[in-house]
């Protein structure tokens, strides 16, 4: 079976996922730290399997059930989400254990029909009700959109551990299993990376589902093991507190400049909007499309106040790169935020308009005219852009006391 171990995570539950070293692209989504893919097995008289892991990897996942019992005496499968990432190998596992049972949400139910042909039938749990499997006692949450409208939350309330599926989790590949053996400066980041990339779309739903999980027995949970990246284990609540305030997307000083260039006259605006912002009083982030990922884009806007977008014109166009992070940034819906146009060009200059009108799409509050350049900035279209820069950090200092 290889040497593939399992890890206790309490006192019936073991982690038998899969490690992902070397994953860097997830759905478009840049993941320089890899991931995992958590399934979790829950000992006991007739033994669950919570989730599985991308296809791939059910070699790695079926040998740490194996260093646990035969996987042959798994009894159930608990699919908390239909994904691939995490539905991908359950024809191998049932095709290898035989369950009797396929457990999913009362959407779930539709949903992996819709994904697999199955030889096993999937049956709705009772959603906040409880439910014996032989000595074990599990309890289900709806978790409609968090990530998917199938997704389920499901607690066993044996060892007070809850199964949170994609909600809480972060793509970090590490043999470390609990949060409290990293740095807490890379699971905060990571874990932020991942709310503003997957979650923050479905921001109001975030914010509906972690207020109600008190209400629920989920709410006496010591332990939360989600399906990706390290498991929450002391203070475990701290995690749902930040969901709760990246959900409202309060506008802070930080200001957002994300831009391309051809020939260095639209990085030459950006960097003197830059120096205004700083000397306004506001906290200046730039992002280079060519070299960030739109991820990394993503994960700015978070917590900022202020989004400044530049692009030469190309073609009549916005550069290509600008194009795809202004569609990737508008699907995860950003709120409160207020921002501006720029850019250089030689003939036509269609870019600043066309970003304009992406913003407004986005709600964006446009606070000034966008800063048109033809082809090579002057000291005088320099200073112009300072002062757009001082300018939007002015207006940021504005909302932001008001805020507080
Ligand atoms: C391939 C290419 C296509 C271009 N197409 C246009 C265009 O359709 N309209 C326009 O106003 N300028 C066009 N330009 C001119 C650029 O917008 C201009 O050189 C601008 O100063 C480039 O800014 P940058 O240095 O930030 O890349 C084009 C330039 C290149 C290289
Ligand atoms: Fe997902
Ligand atoms: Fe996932």
């Amino acid at each position: 079976m290889g040497p593939y171990q399992a890890i206790q995570v309490s006192e019936h539950v073991y982690w038998v996922g899969a490690i992902d070293w070397r994953v860097r692209d997830f759905h478009g989504y840049s993941t320089e730290r890899g991931s995992t893919y958590n399934a979790y097995l829950i000992t006991g008289s007739e033994p669950i399997l919570v989730d599985t892991v991308k296809r791939p990897f059910v070699g790695e996942m079926l040998a740490r059930i194996g260093s646990v019992i035969d996987p042959q005496k798994i009894r159930v499968l608990l699919s908390n989400h239909s994904e691939m990432d995490h539905s991908g190998s359950l024809p191998a596992v049932i095709e290898r254990s035989q369950p009797e049972r396929l457990l999913a949400s009362p959407m779930g139910v539709k949903t992996l029909a819709e994904h697999f042909e199955l030889p096993l039938s999937p049956e709705a749990v009772p959603v906040g009700e409880r439910l014996t499997i032989g000595d074990r006692t599990l309890f289900f949450a709806e978790a409609r959109m968090l990530h998917w409208p199938e997704s389920m939350f499901s607690y066993l309330v044996d060892d007070r551990l809850f199964f949170s599926q994609d909600a809480f989790g972060m793509h970090l590949s590490s043999f470390e299993r609990f949060c409290d053996e990293l740095s807490e400066q890379v699971i905060w980041h990571e874990a932020a990376k991942y709310y503003a990339n997957i979650l923050l779309p479905y921001s109001p739903m975030v914010a509906k589902a972690v207020a109600a999980l008190p209400k629920t027995e989920i709410g006496e949970a010591e332990l939360i093991a989600p399906d990706h990246g390290p498991i929450w284990r002391r203070d475990v609540w701290r995690i749902a507190e930040r969901y709760a305030e990246w959900a409202v997307q309060r506008p802070t000083r930080k200001a957002v400049i994300v831009y391309d260039t051809m020939w260095e006259s639209t990085a030459k605006m950006a960097y003197a909007i830059a120096e205004g912002l700083q000397q306004g009083g506001a906290r200046p982030r730039l992002v280079h499309l060519t070299t960030s990922n739109r991820s990394v884009l993503a994960t700015e806007i978070l917590d900022a106040g202020a989004l400044i977008v530049g692009s030469p014109t190309i073609n009549n166009q916005l550069f290509p790169t600008l194009a795809d992070g202004l569609s990737y940034l508008k699907g995860l819906r950003p709120k409160n935020l207020i921002g501006a146009a720029f850019g250089s060009y030689g003939w036509s200059g269609e870019s600043p308009r066309l970003i304009e009108s992406a913003l407004r799409e986005m709600k964006v509050d446009l606070v000034s005219e966008a800063q048109r350049v033809k082809y090579v900035p002057r000291a005088r279209d320099l200073e112009a852009c300072a002062a757009l820069g001082v300018r939007i950090a002015e207006k940021l200092g504005e909302i932001t006391e008001e805020e507080a």
